[in-house]
């Protein structure tokens, strides 16, 4: 990354333009005509704590809400999910401490071409391609093998502290919610858990600051996740900025104080032979306001053998996908451009 692709440095160099690089074609630019406003279109909300307690109704109609959601969203917000607000707080702190770092401190932990991890720009394989209004630092976190320790901040070490804290609290979330998502298609509990290995997990810090035209650029370019899970939190008193997909209109994801946003990624729409979607999404910039999103990639272990699971396939809903390992598909993913849902061709 150059120092003029840096947005943050863009940014404070008050360009009286928008360099070329960021500015989209038309058909991509965030215009308000295609986005849907009505409220009645918010995404849906699940109480984390209903699905713990043993009130078996509550229970139920919990599950239910999850069903509905992974099947005509991709997406739903928890709420009350156990996670200590401090370590949410925390954990917000250290990654903003690092994004406002001086760039020569960040560039010490740069993103090798072809990798999604450390500082810099993923998914950007030409010159002629568009470039995001944001700034990314990922850090593979589990199994440790994925880990590549010169990428780790040693300063302060209260980065790598709150990230380890933080990681193993966000994998109990994701193994119980994908444990909740099974029992929601009929399935075994266990399923996907049983099935997915030593399951890798990690964290892609985004940092969008405020863009002077967010008309004309986006913060991240729409896609789908390849991943199984996906679990997002977002800055306090960061704007509105998420967007997904449905009924070909963008429909923004309102924040909720302390909620986590979840989406279904590639791997579990193959599972479960298209049931539950792996919704498109993107983000927009804000004119004043800046935006921080920490996001957890949950996923099987790279040698797993995924293709859609028997129960979910018949006459009526006859195989989708084909069989491939995690490891060729993840390959293909960061190897790639986002471009919505074009990554999930590899699998058919
Ligand atoms: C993502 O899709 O990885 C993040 C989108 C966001 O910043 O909300
Ligand atoms: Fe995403």
């Amino acid at each position: 990354v150059g120092h003029i692709d840096d947005v943050q440095e863009l940014r404070k160099a008050k360009p009286t333009s928008i360099p070329q690089r960021f500015v989209r074609d038309m058909a991509e630019r965030p215009t308000l005509a295609t986005v849907a406003l009505s409220s009645s279109n918010d995404i849906p909300v699940i109480d984390f704590s209903r699905l713990l307690e043993a009130n078996k109704d509550e229970f139920l109609v919990e599950i239910s809400k999850i069903a509905a959601s992974c099947e005509e969203w991709g997406f739903f917000q928890v709420i009350n999910h156990g996670i200590e607000l401090d370590l949410l707080e925390s954990m917000e702190k250290v990654a903003m401490n690092f994004f406002n770092l001086p760039l020569e401190e960040k560039q010490k932990y740069p993103m090798a071409p072809g990798t999604v991890q450390g500082y810099g720009q993923a998914f950007v394989f030409s010159e002629d391609q568009k470039l995001d209004w944001c700034n990314m630092f990922a850090l593979g976190v589990e199994p440790h093998y994925i880990r590549n320790p010169k990428l780790w901040p040693k300063e302060p070490v209260e980065f790598s502290e709150t990230l380890e804290v933080y990681s193993r609290e966000i994998r109990k979330l994701c193994q119980n919610l994908l444990r909740f998502i099974a029992m929601s298609i009929g399935l075994n509990g266990d399923t996907f858990e049983d099935m997915f290995g030593a399951a890798v997990q990690a964290i892609r810090m985004n940092y969008y600051p405020p863009c002077p035209r967010p008309d004309l650029v986006l913060g991240l370019s729409p896609h789908s996740d390849g991943s199984a899970l996906t679990i997002l939190q977002q800055g306090k008193g960061s704007s509105a900025g998420l967007q997904i997909l449905k009924n070909n209109a963008w429909v923004p994801v309102q924040p909720i104080p302390n909620a986590l946003v979840i989406n279904i990624g590639d791997t579990i729409e193959v599972l479960t032979n298209g049931r539950y979607k792996s919704v498109e999404h993107r983000a927009v910039t804000h004119k004043e306001r800046d935006r921080l999103s920490l996001v957890t990639f949950y996923a099987p272990s790279y040698e797993i053998e995924l293709a859609p699971l028997p129960e979910l396939v018949n006459e009526n809903n006859p195989c989708k996908y084909r069989r491939y390992s995690h490891g060729e598909y993840s390959k293909h993913y960061v190897t790639n451009k986002l471009q919505g849902k074009k990554t999930l061709e590899f699998a058919k």
